[in-house]
Formats: structure tokens, C-alpha cells, sequence
């Protein structure tokens, strides 16, 4: 993060970015869109709106198959996006870039296709308290499948890893480790750089879950040494329906296909088939094109604004609303990490989250509520539910001000 001491400079160029989601210009219940479930969705630019749209007006058929130029076009653009998403990675090569349709399937991917072949009984895949059900439940059908075993390692009140816990179950039996980046649930930033150390000093893969990460901070796969990174476009102000899995080559290569059908192969004969290469072997069907290329339009879009920049703004919002919440009476931070992404989430005192949440939708506000697919964070913290506010970019502290107070309003209803 660059420092950059005039925080109102900083506060002018962010204001400028709200004109270019047209989506957030409307009113909801009479009342100004306050969108703050931007961990849920982040919402889409005109830049990836439009790019989407050119494709399907200009460039769209089915890539990798036609002579013809549409077909050309198509392949050029979704082989563009492809390389867009390798150069926002560092990644070494762009055979390391898998398209998927989301944070979820990829996770999936690696799962069948890694750790199923790979892994028996006294195996062990290591995760920890923080995950997302998609960190979680396939790694328990893989374990299910081959008698591995999930390890979980532990978290504090505060909602941090215990990185000597998580050392201390790293062990020979450790195939696979697989942690978030930064937990949905509370926002914490985790510590990757050291459990990726860790991991490879025995020798264990690691797989990070960066869906609440890429939106909020640069990334250097080469810098970062992990061995897959998943994320989703529609976290980062693409589209739906699009996501990614990095990959190090070297293991995906010995990786067999996970699904098979049409562009994942060379030949085909009722003999047998014979696999297509990098990075195609992952990638059977007709892709979504559009999807890819909406991606790359909203990594352009994050670049030109720069996210070492929202980084810093984002860390100001986040101390803003934790202020601001905090001053609430019978308002409980759930999640006091001293490394948070832009999240915070919250219960109040005698007010159940989904009260909450629809209490401030009538306000107009827009937030997250409920177990956040991630309900062992729950359990830890003996919550059945909590409320979520997500920032991105183009929020605001004066919409911050607006939900505390919209939440100090919805607490004197029940009192
Ligand atoms: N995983 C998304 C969230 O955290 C849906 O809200």
C-alpha cells in the first residue's frame, strides 16, 4: 500500500466512481440505494457493461472451433481476457489461467482432480475455522471418497488464525492445505504469506480462496508462491458466472481432466482420447466468453483506478464504520482482527440480523444478514446469524453515518 497523506484528495477521487454504476443511482423504498453488500456482489461498472455488450453486438460465435471471423474474434477476445487475468496475477504463464464459473467450482476442480487421485486414509487436507462452505464441503466429499481426513485449525475471540495451532497440525499426514485469504464472515486478512511458507517447508500445496481478497488488494502469484488461487468475477465488478484458477503449471500439468467433453480434448476415437493441453484440458464445453471478457473489462477498470489507492481507502472506510458502530449502543463487532478487509459484521443487542436487515432495506440500505455460508464461524462465535455491511470503492462515510444511524433506530423499535 502506497502511503497517501492527504486523505481528502483521497476521499475527491473516490467520490468521482459512483457515477460509473449506474445501478447505484436509483432509490429503493423512496429512499437512495446505500449498497453495502458488496462481499455478497460488488456491483458492475458501464466499462464492463459495455464491453459486454460489444462482444455479443460485434465478436460473438464459438471460440476455438470456426475458420470464420466471428469465431476468430470470439477466440481473440476470450484468449485476451485470459492473458488480462494473467498479467493482474503476475502469474508465470497464461496455461496457469483456468476459466471456471466461480470461486466454487474451481475450488471443486482442484479437489477432484488434485486431491481425490492424490489422497487415502491417513491423509489429511488442512483448513481452518474461517472457511467458506465452498472451502469446506468439498474437501469433505474428497474426504468421504478416500478416508482422508479434514483437519480444521483454530481461531481466536478476535477472529484471527492460530498460526502456532496451524503449524503445530501441519504433519507428515498434511496433502493439501486450503485457507481463505480473507474470511467472508468477520473480514479477516489471514496471514498467507507464512502459512504458504509453512506448507512448503513440508513440503504441502496450498490452496487459497481469494474471493474477498482481489477486490480489495493487489495480488503477485509469482511473489505470493502459493500453488492455486480461486477467485470470482462477480466479487471484483465483473460478471456472473465467471471466475478463475490459478494454477502452477508444473501441477496441472499432472493433473488429470476434471470434466470432459468438446475443447478439452485432441482426438477422440471409442479407442480412447487424448487430452488438449494447458489450460485448455480444464476448460470442456462451449466457455462463457462474454463472462471472460467482462472480467478483463472490470480488471482494466480496478487497474485505471489502481488498487494499491483503494486498498487505502477501503482501510479508511473500515475504521470509519468501526467507530461508527461501535458508538451504537447494544451494537457488537463480531470479528476485531487487526488485519480486516472493508467488512464488518454485527449483531445488536435484541435485534435478530434478519430484523436488521429488513428494517434498513426499507431505508434504502442494503446489507448482508444471516450465517454468510460460513456457519462454523458462527458456531465458534455461539451466533446463529450475524449482520454484514461489505464496502467497496465507490461507498462512502456519509453512507457509513446513514447505516449506524439507521441501525441505532432499528434497536430503539425493540426496546
Ligand atoms: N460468499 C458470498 C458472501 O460472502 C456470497 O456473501
Amino acid at each position: 500500500m502506497t502511503p497517501h497523506n492527504d486523505r481528502s484528495a483521497l476521499a475527491k477521487k473516490f467520490a468521482q466512481y459512483k457515477a460509473d454504476f449506474p445501478i447505484l443511482s436509483q432509490t429503493i423504498h423512496g429512499k437512495p440505494l446505500v449498497y453495502l453488500d458488496n462481499g455478497a456482489s460488488a456491483q458492475r461498472p458501464m466499462a464492463v457493461i459495455d464491453a459486454e455488450q460489444r462482444y455479443a453486438t460485434s465478436m460473438h460465435a464459438n471460440v476455438h472451433r470456426g475458420v470464420h471471423t466471428l469465431s476468430q474474434r470470439a477466440t481473440d477476445a476470450y484468449e485476451g481476457a485470459r492473458e488480462r487475468v494473467r498479467s493482474f496475477l503476475n502469474a508465470k504463464s497464461s496455461n496457469e489461467i483456468i476459466f471456471t464459473r466461480g470461486t466454487t467450482e474451481a475450488i471443486n476442480l482442484v479437489a477432484q482432480s488434485y486431491a481425490r487421485p492424490r489422497l487415502g486414509p491417513n491423509d489429511e487436507i488442512l483448513i481452518t475455522w474461517l472457511e467458506h462452505h465452498a472451502n469446506i464441503v468439498p474437501w469433505q466429499m474428497v474426504a468421504a471418497a478416500t478416508g482422508a481426513k479434514l483437519v480444521v485449525a483454530p481461531i481466536n475471540q478476535a477472529g484471527e488464525l492460530d498460526l502456532a495451532a496451524f503449524k503445530s497440525l501441519l504433519s507428515t499426514r498434511t496433502r493439501l492445505v486450503a485457507t481463505s485469504h480473507v474470511s467472508n464472515a468477520l473480514g479477516t486478512v489471514l496471514p498467507v504469506r507464512e502459512i504458504v511458507a509453512a506448507a512448503h517447508a513440508q513440503g504441502v500445496p496450498v490452496l487459497l480462496d481469494g474471493a474477498q481478497a482481489v477486490p480489495h488488494f493487489a495480488l503477485d502469484m509469482q511473489e505470493l508462491d502459493c500453488d492455486f488461487y480461486v477467485f470470482s468475477g462477480h466479487k471484483l465488478y465483473g460478471p456472473t458466472g465467471i471466475g478463475v484458477l490459478y494454477g502452477r503449471e508444473a501441477l496441472l500439468e499432472e493433473m488429470p481432466p476434471w470434466q470432459g467433453g468438446g475443447d478439452m480434448i485432441l482426438s477422440v476415437s471409442f479407442q480412447g482420447t487424448t487430452y488438449n493441453t494447458l489450460p485448455y484440458k480444464f476448460e470442456a464445453g462451449t466457455p462463457n466468453m462474454s463472462g471472460a471478457v467482462g472480467l478483463a473489462a472490470a480488471i482494466d477498470y480496478v487497474d485505471r483506478i489502481g488498487l494499491a489507492d483503494i486498498a487505502e481507502f477501503e482501510q479508511d472506510l473500515l475504521v470509519h464504520a468501526t467507530h461508527a458502530l461501535t458508538a451504537v449502543a447494544g451494537v457488537r463487532i463480531i470479528g476485531t482482527a487487526a488485519d480486516k478487509a472493508s467488512l464488518v459484521s454485527f449483531v445488536v443487542d435484541g435485534v435478530h440480523p434478519h430484523d436488521l436487515g429488513t428494517i434498513l432495506d426499507q431505508d434504502g440500505i442494503a446489507i448482508r444478514t444471516g450465517h454468510h455460508c460460513a456457519m462454523p464461524v458462527m458456531d465458534f462465535f455461539g451466533l446463529p446469524a450475524t449482520a454484514r455491511a461489505s464496502f467497496a470503492f465507490y461507498n462512502t462515510k456519509a453512507e457509513i453515518d446513514q447505516l449506524a444511524t439507521a441501525v441505532a433506530s432499528a434497536r430503539a423499535l425493540f426496546i
